[in-house]
């Protein structure tokens, strides 16, 4: 059985950052609700001349240079969104073209905030299996694309941004160890985008709901579907939706605070980017190794879930202990 893991990683934010105080000056809603009951206190909007593909191409260039694969070397390109710049072409299409890859497979996947573990799993089969050896899989979304500014209950929770890895072998130890996809479709109507006028629509308190169960439970079993326990992860990567959510799933997990990432203060919800931009930022600041065990945990419209634990990096010399 091949071990398959990340060989790169990258990421791409706007520039513009839009403070819960911005959002005072537009909604009848302040920075006090928005921080207590989310735990956001700013996000990332992309300005109108930067589209969802823009930004995937930037972090896609900034994973290819981190992991040291070459462009040509690229078998296959999956974009996880759910706001692309059409309904066809797949960004991921886009992707191929402006990166300057071969003519080889490139296709979106649709499972909103879950996407990029989604992707990352189809990436994992398609290597282990032989059939490709580098996968680009990106998790792209420009939710500003989509929010309605009128509606103070969604318009706050989310941003924009990317972020990309590119998938291949790494040594025995390393790589995904377990996951666990799911979904429930009649949790649908939740969560979606409104046929009228293409704006988000929400029922926050079922969605809430949902996802307290199951990140807990998803992370619960892909740590004892690894042979692992609570002690054995080094650190809980929940999708960045709500941070009473998210401390709902660290509780489940009985890990402490310090043991998981928490991004959303800065970037809110940035759907299928959260999970990466969240890795990125501990990697930055050290709090994630080569050799740590994690938990990648996710949910989202569908409704969609998954979850998968892995150790990061690609081998021993990594690892520095
Ligand atoms: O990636 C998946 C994306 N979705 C999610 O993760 C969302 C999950 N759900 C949530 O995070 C929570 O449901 C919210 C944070 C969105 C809302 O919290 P809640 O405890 O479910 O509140 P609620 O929707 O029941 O609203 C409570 C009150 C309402 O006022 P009344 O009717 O009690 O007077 C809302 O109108 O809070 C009000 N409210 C706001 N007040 C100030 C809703 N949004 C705001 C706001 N500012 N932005």
């Amino acid at each position: 059985m091949k071990n398959v893991g990340v060989l790169g990683l990258g990421t791409y934010v706007p520039d513009k950052v839009f403070t819960n105080f911005d959002f005072e000056k537009i909604l009848d809603t302040s920075d006090e609700w928005i921080t207590e009951m989310t735990g956001i206190k700013e996000r990332r909007f992309a300005e109108d001349d930067m589209d969802t593909s823009d930004m995937a191409v930037i972090a896609a260039e900034r994973a290819l240079e981190d992991s040291g694969v070459g462009k040509e070397d690229i078998d296959l390109v999956i974009v996880a969104t759910s706001t692309g710049d059409h309904r066809f072409p797949a960004v991921a299409n886009i992707l191929q073209d402006r990166l300057g890859l071969n003519n080889v497979p490139s296709m979106d996947q649709l499972a909103a905030c879950t996407g990029f573990i989604y992707s990352m799993i189809t990436a994992s089969q398609f290597i282990q299996a032989g059939t490709y050896k580098n996968v680009l899989v990106v998790g792209v979304d420009k939710l500003s694309k989509i929010a309605d500014f009128t509606d103070r209950s969604t318009a706050v929770l989310f941003g924009d941004g990317a972020g990309a890895a590119v998938m291949g072998e790494v040594d025995e130890g390393f790589g995904i160890r377990s996951f666990e996809l799911g979904s429930k479709g009649s949790g649908g109507q939740y969560l979606y985008d409104d046929k009228d006028d293409g704006k988000l629509r929400m029922n926050g308190r079922e969605v809430f709901k949902f996802a307290v169960r199951q990140m807990g439970e998803s992370s619960v079993n892909v740590t004892e579907k690894a042979g692992f326990t609570n002690e054995d992860i080094d650190m809980l990567v929940p999708h960045q939706a709500n941070i009473r959510i998210m401390d709902a799933a660290r509780e489940r997990m009985k890990m402490p605070k310090e043991r998981m990432s928490s991004t959303i203060d800065k970037y809110g919800n940035t759907s299928a980017a959260s999970i990466p931009l969240s890795i990125h930022h501990e990697l930055k600041n050290g709090k994630i190794k080569a050799g740590d065990n994690l938990v990648l945990v996710g949910f989202g419209g569908g409704l969609t879930w998954g979850a998968i634990c892995l150790t990061w990096g690609k081998n021993k010399e990594e690892t520095h202990d």
